[in-house]
Formats: structure tokens, sequence, C-alpha cells
């Protein structure tokens, strides 16, 4: 389908759309970017104070504390000689108050180095200094071609390529930071403002909340997000909170000192594993004969019952478990192992309870047999 702009949606690959960010971004940035104090500056100093407060910080909220902050500290020679108790009055209502304190023990580590590092990792080295910050003060004071991605910039990435990948995961991140690394200006004035540009294109057109303003986006020709109608639920973020919650019935059917064991499928979540029959739903013990004689299996004596929960990134198993005695074969593609079987095939520690468990089972068989 066509749309109207100049590409097709086919057309637009992830590298596609980003090599041709960087021209229509920095030029939309030279014409519209907001007239803030950090950007009329080469001085670290002052960029390294605006990046630190900025953190999770609101650029209206920053503002008159700004400068404030650089009025009463001219210098990092002067912020590092500040007593304690002022410069926590100048910081007073900004919030993350351990920012202060970190700023003056990185002053006095500049202050005592005479210098300020000019390097990514040098600056990653200052306290209260992560790779976002790290990333924006290499860019914006020393023109070093460093990419700097917070959560702005991962909206906008996500949003433009379509990409519906957890930007909560720190590989996600990782690779959105060499990708846009890759594609970075090469001239130094470019390079300086790069960085800054993304943030602005978030902070102001690629908005968080509500819908994006893809009228006023000098990337819109670009924006899969926007030409697939997904950009307003970009991006996807699973905090710990939404983390799906899976009730399983795990079966540690036990026969003739062997258990019953069937491998997990190619694909997905622990592809290829061995894992204990289990069905979906928690289920009480009526429901649970029923499901094993589903399987061709007689139950012949209820062992013991066992819950355990195993969470992973995105998902959390709640389990309820039945070891127990049956007769019969189940479905072809089970095997029924003994403990050495057992112990020979990987088994994902989220059954670690069963697994245990069947072990201690398969040793008793063996003793009483
Ligand atoms: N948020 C973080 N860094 C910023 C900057 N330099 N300008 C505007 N907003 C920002």
């Amino acid at each position: 389908m066509w749309y109207n702009h100049t590409m097709c949606d086919t057309e637009l690959t992830t590298e596609k759309i980003l090599q041709s960010l960087p021209g229509p971004l920095l030029a939309w940035y030279r014409e519209n970017a907001r007239d803030l104090p950090w950007r009329r500056t080469a001085d670290p100093y002052r960029i390294w104070v605006s990046e630190i407060m900025l953190q999770q910080t609101r650029v209206a909220a920053v503002l008159g504390y700004y400068a404030r902050f650089l009025d009463a500290f001219p210098s990092v020679e002067a912020l590092a000689a500040a007593p304690e108790e002022h410069l926590m009055k100048l910081w007073e209502g900004l919030g993350y108050y351990s920012r202060a304190r970190n700023l003056q023990k990185a002053a006095k580590i500049v202050a005592a180095q005479g210098t300020f590092p000019n390097t990514f990792q040098g600056l990653l080295a200052l306290p209260g200094v992560g790779e976002y910050t790290a990333g924006a003060i290499a860019s914006a004071a020393f023109g070093r071609r460093e990419a700097a991605v917070d959560g702005n910039v991962l909206r906008i990435f996500t949003r433009l390529t379509d990409c519906h990948d957890d930007i909560a995961d720190p590989k996600v991140k990782r690779a959105v930071r060499d990708q846009l690394q890759a594609v970075m200006p090469e001239r130094e004035a470019d390079i300086r403002i790069f960085n800054q540009a993304t943030m602005e294109l978030g902070a102001t057109v690629c908005v968080p909340n509500g819908p994006p303003r893809c009228e006023r986006c000098p990337v819109r020709a670009l924006c899969l997000g926007r030409i697939r109608g997904t950009a307003e639920s970009l991006p996807v973020k699973r905090s710990k909170k939404e983390r799906r919650v899976e009730e399983k019935t795990v079966f540690v059917l036990l026969r003739q000192g062997r258990v019953a064991l069937r491998k997990r499928p190619d694909t997905g979540l622990l592809a290829g594993l061995w894992e204990f029959p289990n069905v979906e739903g928690a289920l009480d013990e009526a429901a649970a004969g029923q499901a094993v004689a589903a399987w061709g299996l007689t139950p012949k004596a209820w062992r013991s019952r066992l819950w355990a929960k195993h969470i992973f990134t995105h998902v959390e198993w709640h389990m309820t478990g039945y070891a127990l005695e049956a007769a019969g074969h189940g479905p072809p593609d089970w095997e029924w192992v003994d403990g050495a079987g057992l112990a020979a095939r990987a088994v994902p520690s989220a059954f670690a309870r069963y697994y245990a468990q069947a072990m201690e089972r398969l040793g008793g068989a063996e003793i009483n047999q």
C-alpha cells in the first residue's frame, strides 16, 4: 500500500530508517530546538550539571535550579569547595538528593585531576554518571561519537522501527545504543547536537503520554509505528508487576521405578528441555485424576502434593504438583526414565522441586522393589 509520502512500508527496514534519520532530524533541531541554557555552551562543567539535574526531572523544573546553582558554583572548583549545607539547600525541592552528593564527589575528583575527563569511559567513572549521561556529555561537550539512550530515545527508536521488544530489558537498550551509534553523524557540529535532537524529538513531538504529534515530526515519512498505527502503543515495557502469571499442574508420574518425562517444543520458553508432564490450570485431585486418565494412565496411589513457583523474565509459573504411582504407558513421545536417566537429562530448574521429589521417590522405589 502507498501512503502520502516517499516510501512504502515494505521498503522500510530498520537499517534504512536509521540511516535516513540524522539528516531530517538535525535540520529540524536547528530550526525548532528549545533555547535551553545548557545548549548555549560547550563547557563540560555546565553540560554535566545540566545532565545530572535532568535525570528523572523535567526541563521546566530544572531551569530555575540550574541558574541558581551555577550562580553559586560557577566552576567545578567552586562546587568541589562548597559547604555541603549550601549545596543541599540549593538542591532542595529538586529531589533525588544523592545526585547532589555525587555531583560534589565527582567535582572533587575533577578538581584534583585538574581537567574534566573527555572520553565516554572517563566520564562513566565519575560518581552519578551512567551510560546515558556519559554519552550525552561526551557528545555535547567534546564532540565524541557516543550515542545517549534514555527513555525518550527508546520511545523514538521503537516507534520509528515498530519494534515491540521490551525496553526494560538491558539487552534491548544496548542493541538500540549500538544501532544508533552506527548512524551517528561524522561532522563534529552534528555530533554535538545529535543526542540533543533525539531527546528534543522525544520531549516535544514523540511524546510519552497521549498521542504523538506526528503532524510536526520531521521523520514521519520514515516511521513504521505511524504507518502501521502502532506508535501510541509503543514502547513495550514490562514491569515486574506486569509479569504474566501462569497456573500449571505438574505430574511426577511413577511407574515401576521410573518417572515420566517429555521434551518441550523446539521453540519458545525452555525450548528442547525435558519436563514433567503438566497441564494448564491449578487442578484439584479429582481434576488431576482426570488429566492422568486422559493420558491413558490409571492412578494407583497418590504420594504427595507439592506447590512451587518459578519466576522467568516475563512470566511466572505457579505450579501445583502431584506425585503418584500410575499404571499404563502414556503418550508415545514420553520417556519413562530411572534415576540415572533423569540425572542425564536437562530438566530446567523451574521443575527443581519436582525433580527432587522424583529422585527421592525413584530411590525409594528401588529400595522397595
Ligand atoms: N533530558 C536529559 N538531557 C536533556 C537535555 N540535554 N536537554 C533536554 N532534556 C534533557
